[in-house]
This record gives C-alpha cells, sequence and structure tokens, in this order.
C-alpha cells in the first residue's frame, strides 16, 4: 500500500510518518531527505521540475520494494500535495503497480503551524533550506483542496492520539508470533474503502 502524506509545510507530515513507522516498520521516503542526498548543495533547486525527478525516484523505489514484498507500506513523505496533479500522478502509478493508496492530510491552525516552522528554522532542524514562513504562505495561496478519499489529521492534538487515528484508518494490525520480525511488520487490508473519518467532514470515495 502506499500512503501519500499531505498538508502544508509544518502541519507535522513528517512527525506523524516516522510515529508510525516506528511503530509498524514502514517505509518513509520523504523527497526533502533524498534530495538531499541525491544533489550535491550547489545542485538543489526547490524546482517543481527537480521535486518532480524526486518524487519519481520514490515511485520507482515503491515499486521496486512492493515487488518484493507486496505487503509493505510505502509511506510518500515530503511532497505537500497541494496540486490535485500531484495526487493523481501517484495514484495513476499505484494503479499500475497493482497497489492500494491511502491519502493522509494533515491540518493544524496556522499560528501552529507558523511558530512550528519558525522554531525549526531557528534550530535548523530541517534539510529544506527554503522552508519557512513564506514557503507556507507561498504553497498555502495555491493550494488546491484535495477532493479524493482521503483522512484529515488535526496534529496540533497529541502525536499518539494522531498516530492512533491513522493507525485505525490504514487498519494496520501489529503482527505477532512466530514472524522474525516479531511485533511490527504492518499488515494491511486490501479491501478497504478509504474516507474521510473527520467527524463533520465524512466522505466515501473509490479507491
Ligand atoms: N503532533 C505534533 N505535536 C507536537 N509537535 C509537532 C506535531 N507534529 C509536528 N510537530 C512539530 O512541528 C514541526 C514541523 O513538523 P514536521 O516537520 O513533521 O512538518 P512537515 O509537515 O513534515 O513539514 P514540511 O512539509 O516542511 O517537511 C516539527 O518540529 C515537529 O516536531
Ligand atoms: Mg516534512
Amino acid at each position: 500500500m502506499i500512503v501519500m502524506m499531505a498538508g502544508l509545510p509544518g502541519s507535522g507530515k513528517s512527525t506523524l510518518a516516522r510515529a508510525l513507522a516506528r511503530r509498524f516498520s514502514a517505509i518513509v521516503l520523504d523527497k526533502d531527505l533524498i534530495r538531499a542526498h541525491l544533489f550535491p548543495a550547489e545542485l538543489i533547486e526547490y524546482s517543481t521540475r527537480q521535486d518532480d525527478f524526486v518524487v519519481e525516484v520514490m515511485l520507482n523505489t515503491t515499486e521496486y520494494v512492493l515487488r518484493k514484498n507486496a505487503n509493505a507500506l510505502v509511506i510518500l513523505d515530503g511532497r505537500t500535495f497541494s496540486r490535485r496533479s500531484q495526487v493523481n500522478r501517484v495514484i495513476a502509478r499505484a494503479k499500475k503497480m497493482g497497489t492500494s493508496w491511502r491519502i493522509v492530510e494533515c491540518v493544524c491552525p496556522e499560528k501552529t503551524a507558523l511558530n512550528r516552522l519558525k522554531s525549526d528554522v531557528r534550530g535548523r532542524r530541517h534539510v529544506a533550506k527554503n522552508r519557512g514562513v513564506e514557503l507556507y504562505r507561498e504553497v498555502k495561496s495555491r493550494w488546491e483542496e484535495i477532493r479524493r478519499p482521503k483522512l484529515v489529521v488535526d496534529t496540533s492534538s497529541r502525536l499518539e492520539s494522531c498516530v492512533q487515528t491513522m493507525e485505525e484508518y490504514l487498519r494496520l494490525k501489529k503482527q505477532t508470533g512466530r514472524s522474525k520480525s516479531a511485533t511490527t511488520q504492518a499488515a494491511v487490508s486490501e479491501e478497504v474503502r478509504p474516507e474521510i473519518v473527520m467527524p463533520a467532514r465524512r466522505l466515501t470515495g473509490q479507491a
């Protein structure tokens, strides 16, 4: 299964993705980290073209991983999915791979996101040098609502409860028993139909 982490900068995508991955041995492919490893600093552009290139690498990696293990849970992080075309591209590839997809959209009040971004800039905690208030406003101004089945997670609540909501939405189970890796293989139910589980915004749709 492929999970797209969507949301504005500072909305908590990476934090949630990594927390979930720690519990379920999911694979997180973070666009910002991959770009920083692929390109030397002087060649990093922060352009849509380069981002698209890196996402292609991520999708090829996903395909490789899923070919080896069809049950793998691959989380695509670091792309905001601010444009519908970005979502559509992943869905088209997922279909070709014969795997299912889910969207988890992280949201939080603007004030929270801006405080997080400022704090991360001060602490130099993020690998992308263009990340900050300006980027937040720029992405927000061109944000296209994702009208696909999705889970919306308010990350201003406790991380643990966000992880639990995501876990329930993806219907993940910790496997126990004879498995070599004891407790942390993700078990994914393929028949699940995605839907928004935010109480006030419930939608259903096709996978
Ligand atoms: N649920 C949460 N509770 C408290 N702090 C959080 C939570 N989620 C994220 N944060 C903090 O907010 C900051 C931004 O989070 P994160 O890096 O996960 O955002 P992001 O959506 O991945 O941003 P970007 O798109 O720029 O990579 C981090 O410093 C993180 O520790
Ligand atoms: Mg991130």
